[in-house]
């Protein structure tokens, strides 16, 4: 059965399933809803029912406490519809964000290839088409492994019946060990997508500096590769942090790029570089070698940033530091599967 939803303010109406949640049935209709976790541990997709019957489903007390239920809140990744449903959402949706509709894709392994000694990469063709902006991420299956795991896009949008995506081998975690130990040319996996609110935001003047460390590199990688595509005039900095050399994957393909495009520039930067005398380039950790790029002056640029939270804490302090504003930086909270 299903019911209708219709989310205030914007005054969007959806077509619920019984079966759904009020958050999958929206981002599979292209209307986005605020969410992180997806699973009822985060409160970031609290709305307010205003007018029908709602099901709460299995919302962590933490997330929704028994005073907010009372008051009508619901958390949409969980709830499902009874009857047609009102509710109110704190939307705010950026002018940039192109809102593709989630759908549900079959891919086949292609290409599994060894970028670093911890991260591999792993190419999938889809069964048709999926329209993305390039810093988006999907969800994927895999084989005894309790529910789907969440990995950035590092192919652009123009290669839109691929994926490419960048998985670091997390000890202990079913996901990341089975892509490395186990899955083989030829597999078959479900997924689907585009999720996430990381992308370039166009309408937004200022020169462009990305900010990648560990496997955080597969988005910029794909938005730096979709801006240079577009003949995007704007200057583009990439400071890319590794641990030493051989963690410092897809170097060819930047140097290339910087060599092709004059408005890119490539930066890596080794934070244990000690015991590679022939390392020329920057000692230190990524965002040191960014302060050292700009003097420490970033005002007039956009900051794009993907990484583990220390490298994008430390990012973020530099950045303020050379007076960029919190509106002038967009990150990835970075997606650890495991
Ligand atoms: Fe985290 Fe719904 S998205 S609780």
């Amino acid at each position: 059965m299903t019911h209708s939803v219709t989310i205030e303010p914007i005054g969007e109406q959806i077509d619920v399933e019984e079966d759904q949640t009020i958050l999958q049935a929206a981002l599979r209709q292209g209307v986005w809803l605020p969410f992180a976790c997806g699973h009822g541990t985060c409160g970031t997709c609290k709305v307010q029912v205003v007018d029908g019957d709602v099901d709460v489903g299995d919302a962590s007390p933490f997330a929704l406490m028994d005073v907010e239920r009372d008051e009508g809140k619901v958390l949409a990744c969980c709830a499902t519809v009874e009857s047609d449903v009102t509710i109110e959402a704190d939307i705010d949706v950026d002018p940039d964000f192109e809102g593709y509709p989630v759908e549900d894709y079959t891919a086949t392994v292609t290409e599994i290839t060894d970028l670093s000694p911890t991260i591999k990469g792993l190419h999938l063709k889809l069964d048709r088409p999926m329209t993305f902006q390039a810093g988006q991420y999907i969800n994927l299956e895999l084989p005894g492994v309790d529910g789907p795991r969440a990995f950035s896009l590092a192919n652009p949008p123009s290669q839109a019946d691929e994926v490419e995506l960048h998985v670091r081998l997390v000890p202990g975690g079913a996901a990341t060990t089975y892509i490395h130990e186990q899955l083989q040319p030829g597999d078959e996996l479900n997924l689907s997508g585009p999720y996430g609110q990381f992308f370039v935001r166009d309408s937004q003047p200022g020169d462009l500096i990305f900010i990648a460390g560990g496997s955080g590199l597969s988005s910029p990688q794909s938005m730096i590769l979709d801006l240079l595509e577009r003949n995007d005039g704007r200057q583009i900095t990439l400071f890319q942090g590794a641990r030493n050399v051989p963690e410092l994957y897809n170097r060819d393909l930047f140097e290339t790029l910087a060599r092709d495009h004059d408005n890119f520039t490539y930066i890596p930067a080794l934070n244990d570089a000690d015991n590679d005398p022939d390392w020329k380039g920057f000692k230190g950790f990524v965002h040191e070698a960014a302060k050292e790029h700009y003097e420490s002056r970033f005002a007039g640029n956009k900051a794009y940033l993907c990484g583990p939270p220390p490298m994008i804490d430390a990012a973020i302090t530099a950045l303020m530091q050379g007076r960029l504003f919190e509106r002038d930086i967009f990150m990835e909270k970075f997606l650890t599967a495991a």
